[in-house]
């Protein structure tokens, strides 16, 4: 028997990519449909562990097979200068350190330092422009491609690196148009941010960045419960073992069709049948499987999510568990609205303005008027864990 097939690891390709199958054909259109089309600039958000980071894997993938250069990069101190190198290994650092002025850069503009070399913000959308112009005139690119450029974790982006990337993307763009190669043989720049919804905020709503409000959104959700039985039932298929499509349906119900879930569970289940000496998945690996899944899945996806919070959040989201009891929908764990504002003992105002804060952010969702609910499975259960 081969060894486990599931990869319960942040970034990991999971043996079946479930449910994706729309948002990678808008992607191949753009890369088909040439410079201007939406989906070159594209914005893939989600919770964490839904697949933000695989999908960019994925995206690459499928870039790399149709002759484009790919870059991958996450954001974080100095991505405007990484991507510049990466764009342009020959000239990316020497074009930046060359517009360099002394009276800018003794002038208290922020600048970093990079292997010695100072760059200043105020320089780094030209840099990148050159890069990138470097980079679709060079070799690495070819006719009718160009170069994929994929940041993942967008949320830590600076408002630097987000004005800079816009601005030389959308440079590139407007360039495009004054050559007089025929528009099927330009070279163009396809680009894909990933990162929690929260970062919409900052993009879209930045007025510099008029730019990231025409490109596609895609939100990644949760993916169809029938969907992951089939996964399962092929994975596990493939790997040896066994499992009736009865069972693999009860798998696939547990993880509710949250992407990382449906790792964890698959990762556990199989190890339960393994450790039986089983070549075939039966309920008692269900049960075992659900549990040691639930345990992995609050320490790495709520626990987390609830660390980012601040206190008023946190207040709300408590009072929120509490009442997602009394209103009598505690199974769905739904809360209604007016009962959060008596057990947060706050006023409704102070209740909307976390509610708006929470939706924003994906953590709850609307459940009808008056009511909300959890985004992530379990969440209501650790809360009350925690006190
Ligand atoms: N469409 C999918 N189907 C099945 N498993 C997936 C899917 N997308 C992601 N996964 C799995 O979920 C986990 C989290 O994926 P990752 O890309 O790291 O999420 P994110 O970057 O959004 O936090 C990984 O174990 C990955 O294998
Ligand atoms: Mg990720």
């Amino acid at each position: 028997m081969d060894g486990n097939p599931f990869k319960p690891t942040a970034g990991k390709m999971p043996p079946v990519l479930v449910g994706r199958q729309l948002i990678i054909e808008d992607f191949r259109e753009a890369l088909r449909d040439g410079i201007g089309a939406p989906g070159r600039i594209m914005l893939v958000t989600g919770q964490r562990g839904f697949g933000k980071t695989v999908m960019l894997t994925e995206f690459r993938k499928i870039a790399k097979s149709e002759g484009w250069l790919t870059i991958s990069e996450t954001a974080s101190d100095g991505l405007v200068d990484r991507l510049a190198l990466a764009l342009d290994p020959q000239d990316g650092l020497r074009v930046a350190g060359a517009q360099l002025s002394p009276a800018i850069s003794a002038g208290g503009l922020g600048s970093l330092s990079l292997g010695g070399i100072t760059v200043s913000h105020e320089m780094a959308p030209l840099t990148l422009r050159t890069a990138m112009d470097h980079c679709l005139a060079g070799k690495r690119t070819k006719k009718g491609k160009g170069v994929l450029i994929t940041i993942d974790e967008m949320q830590s982006a600076s408002r630097e690196d987000i004005v800079a990337i816009a601005t030389a993307v959308q440079h590139v763009i407007a360039q495009s148009d004054e050559s007089d190669i025929a528009e099927r043989d330009k070279r163009g720049v396809a680009i894909v941010f990933a990162g929690l919804p929260s970062m919409v905020n900052e993009l879209v709503n930045n007025n510099t960045t008029t730019f990231m409000r025409r490109a596609m959104q895609r939100e990644l959700a949760n993916v169809s419960v029938p969907e992951v039985r089939d996964a399962y039932v092929k994975t596990i298929g493939e790997s040896g073992m066994d499992i009736d499509k009865d069972v693999a349906d009860q798998a696939a119900r547990i993880s509710q069709g949250y992407p990382y879930m449906i790792q964890l569970v698959g990762y556990y289940v199989w190890r339960s049948a393994r450790r039986r000496n089983a070549r075939s998945i039966e309920l008692q690996d269900i049960r075992q499987g659900e549990h040691d899944a639930l345990t992995e899945f609050v320490q790495a996806v709520c626990a987390p999510a609830i660390d980012g919070l601040g206190a008023s959040e946190r207040i709300f989201l408590r009072a929120m568990a509490e009442s997602s009891g009394q209103s009598g929908f505690g199974a769905a764990g739904m809360a209604k609205i007016s009962d959060i504002v008596s057990a947060s003992r706050h006023s409704r105002s102070w209740v909307n303005k976390y509610r708006a804060i929470l939706l924003r952010d994906r953590i709850i969702e609307v459940a009808g008027h008056g009511y909300v609910t959890f985004a992530i499975p379990h969440l209501r259960e650790y809360i009350m864990s925690v006190g």
